[in-house]
């Protein structure tokens, strides 16, 4: 007798359970949520983090605020995220530094694989090569020259250890057999000030990044990490064509949640995020900045989930082997 009420008592606590988290995710969301861009304002991940914000609040009615979360490579911003309620109100903006490279660079007191829910994958972009107008050379191979040649003095700006610029510039050196003198930044937004300022000489930079500036011709473009040319900017070379063959990097961008959130929760988010990458006008201020949108099979949770695991197999030896120092 008294087995059968506690089972049925164990029953109704997860009826009652399982119906407020139905209830929940059916008035979710109820206030503003926060996304956390573990990078200052301006930069790359901030401007992909703000298009999104703005087309989620027309679809889910309520306002997705960006919180810049910077410093240390970007782990600070995704710590914050890791230890927020796991209730559908704060979301964790990164990419391939953030979430997967620093987990083989920095003592993180969580896991990437495990304490995170995946939500989506984002648009991703190749590397460019930039420089100062200040730098005496027109090409790739000019460029290279003159940072051999001037090895000792010329600073390369980055978003710190771990993070997208600092891996390409890392990747970099090893391709030209180039010493490069790192200047880390909050992230490449300010970096970028400091470059169209003369303060340092190049970036290995997110195209996205540095497209506005290279349109307005206040820094000069050498080449792209990518085997094809963009559409965005057809006139730079790729690496390859420029005389660095095999200089392949993409970064991808995307979205988790804290381990924990409900799944109806993910669900709704997801919807709201592929509505959002397959709207019209979001997709030109993206394809604008060089920003490639991931394919709609691609743009579930459960797909995020596998090529997260990837890339970290893929990548952890290289970069564990590469031996870079957290900041
Ligand atoms: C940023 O938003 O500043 C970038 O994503 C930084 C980077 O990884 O280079």
């Amino acid at each position: 007798m008294r087995k059968m009420s506690s089972a049925i008592a164990i029953g109704v606590a997860l009826l009652a359970s399982v119906t407020t988290a139905n209830a929940q995710a059916q008035t979710y969301p109820s206030r503003p949520v926060t996304i956390i861009v573990p990078f200052a304002a301006g930069g790359p991940s901030d401007a992909v983090a703000r298009i999104l914000g703005e087309r989620l609040r027309t679809t889910l009615g309520q306002t997705f605020l960006v919180e810049n979360v910077a410093g240390a490579g970007g782990t600070l911003g995704v710590s914050r995220a890791v230890r927020a309620p796991a209730d559908g109100y704060t979301i964790s903006y990164g990419h391939l530094g953030t979430h997967v490279f620093n987990g083989a660079i920095y003592p993180l007191q969580y896991d990437l694989l495990t304490d995170l829910e995946p939500l989506a994958l984002l648009p991703s972009n190749p590397m460019v090569v930039v420089s100062t107008n200040r730098v005496p050379a027109k090409t790739l191979r000019e460029l290279i020259a003159w940072l051999k040649a001037n090895q000792t003095k010329v600073t390369a700006g980055t978003a710190g250890a771990g993070s997208g610029s600092h891996i390409a510039g890392v990747y970099f050196e090893k391709v030209t057999g180039l010493r490069l003198q790192y200047v880390p930044y909050r992230g490449t937004g300010p970096a970028m000030n400091d470059l169209v300022g003369a303060q340092i000489d190049i970036i290995v930079d997110q195209v996205s990044n540095s497209m506005p500036q290279i349109r307005a011709g206040t820094i000069r473009a050498y080449a792209i990490s990518d085997t094809k040319r963009l559409a965005a900017a057809p006139e730079i070379p790729t690496a390859d064509e420029a005389g660095l063959p095999g200089f392949h990097m993409t970064l991808w961008n995307a979205l988790w949640v804290p381990k924990g959130t409900p799944r109806e929760v993910i669900a709704k988010l997801n919807a709201a995020v592929v509505e959002a990458m397959a709207d019209p006008a979001v997709q030109q201020r993206l394809n604008d900045l060089g920003l490639e949108i991931p394919p709609r099979e691609q743009q579930t949770p459960a797909a995020l989930g596998a090529w997260h695991k990837a890339e970290a197999t893929k990548w952890w030896p290289i970069i564990k082997a590469a031996n870079i120092k957290p900041e």
